[in-house]
């Protein structure tokens, strides 16, 4: 059967032009291990890492890649972030759509948080904010845009308001990247954690942080070990990236991610001309309900929806099972958006359009449905 990938929200499918065969040129011809050896591979291997901050720096609007540091994903630099910064005598707030990747964090290291509402198409309200802001608040963590609804968020607005108050704004750009333009911006933004693996294209098992230089200078690393630097010291190197980068880094996953930026550029803008032509067949049907904006100038590729009278983890294993058309149905790990939006019960099932879909495959997608539906 044909396989019509629309979960690019989980994951990007098919990732990038020529991450494939730069991850396998590394593999195949040149793996070494950056900063632990005094040859030309391992030269090159820095390189190529120092390349990739670079790169990342730039998107996200920083000038000092050397304050772009990687980890596994989004969820392990937002725990670095979390851990590193916050104590369990401070406060943070964040939006009502959060994902469990910044919930389970913020729980896991035990710190205290509000919640603040969003309106009914997931959109974080600001004006909410002053009443919730305590003594001890010290951060807003909010995500660019929802990965339920596709709500991008007001971030300029809330970190504006966050500043007025004295708090970092730490931003989860998992669902916002490339689409939102989230840039740095010291003292109002300070701290970006991104993920290489949905919008950007990369591979999986490669994120990480973009920092201030103010936020760098008062976040202390959580996890210890090699950095093939200043090795005299069981304590962790003061300077970036190594300070919170211990151990062997994921390099070819960092080499692909560097081949996706590339193809970023070129990468047009399908998923959103998709993307709408899905939005307005599910608008156009009585019996769907799109959950979160309904036009495409507020929202990314993601699409959810709830269809009356159908069950609609049915609906999703009949979509890929006789169809090829491959959604994902359920809570999205983020029970506070669907706890916020009234979806805690039924879920969702999620549509997420990627660079490479096809309007052929719309067409495609959008008969399955009918069918399916009639
Ligand atoms: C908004 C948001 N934050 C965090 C994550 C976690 O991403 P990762 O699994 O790459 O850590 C996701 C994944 O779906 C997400 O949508």
């Amino acid at each position: 059967m044909r396989r019509i990938y629309l979960d690019n929200a989980s994951t990007s499918f098919p990732k990038a032009v020529g991450v494939v065969q730069a991850m396998n040129d590394y593999l195949t011809e040149n793996a070494a291990n950056p900063g632990r050896g005094s040859y030309e591979h391992a030269f090159q291997a820095m390189e190529n890492v120092m390349d990739c901050r670079a790169k990342l720096a730039k998107l996200f609007g920083s000038d000092n890649p050397r304050l772009v540091t990687f980890s596994l994903n989004v969820t392990t630099a937002l725990n670095t972030l979390i851990a590193g910064l916050l104590t369990r005598d401070d406060h943070v707030l964040v939006s009502g759509v959060e994902h469990n990747a910044v919930m389970r964090a913020l729980h896991v290291h035990g710190i205290p948080y509000s919640i603040i509402p969003c309106d009914s198409e997931g959109r974080l309200i600001p004006e909410a904010m002053p009443a919730l802001i305590k003594a001890k608040t010290k951060a807003l963590i909010l995500s660019s845009a929802s990965n339920v609804t596709g709500t991008i968020q007001p971030i300029q607005k809330a970190a504006m308001l966050a500043q007025s108050y004295g708090l970092w704004t730490c931003i989860d750009a998992a669902q916002g990247t490339p689409t939102v333009d989230c840039r740095l911006q010291p003292t109002l933004i300070d701290a970006i954690a991104f993920t290489g693996h949905k919008g950007l294209a990369g591979p999986q098992g490669v994120g990480g942080l973009v920092l201030s230089e103010q936020l760098a200078n008062n976040i202390v690393p959580t996890v210890g070990g090699g950095t093939g630097s200043r090795s005299d010291s069981f304590a962790m190197p003061e300077t970036f990236p190594d300070r919170l980068e211990a151990g062997t880094q994921n390099i070819v996953g960092i080499v692909g991610l560097s081949a996706a930026l590339d193809f970023l550029p070129k990468k047009g803008d399908a998923d959103r001309t998709s993307c709408s032509r899905l939005l307005s067949y599910f608008l156009s049907d009585g019996r769907i309900t799109v959950i979160g904006p309904k036009t495409m100038q507020e929202r990314t590729s993601v699409l959810s929806i709830i269809v009356q009278g159908f069950d609609l983890a049915e609906l999703a294993y009949r979509l890929g099972s006789e169809y090829g058309i491959q959604t994902r149905y359920g809570l999205h790990c983020a029970p506070l958006a669907h706890q916020s939006l009234g979806t805690l019960q039924t879920g969702t099932i999620r549509f997420s359009c990627g660079w490479a879909t096809t309007s052929e495959q719309i067409d495609y997608t959008i008969a399955a449905m009918k069918e399916l539906l009639s």
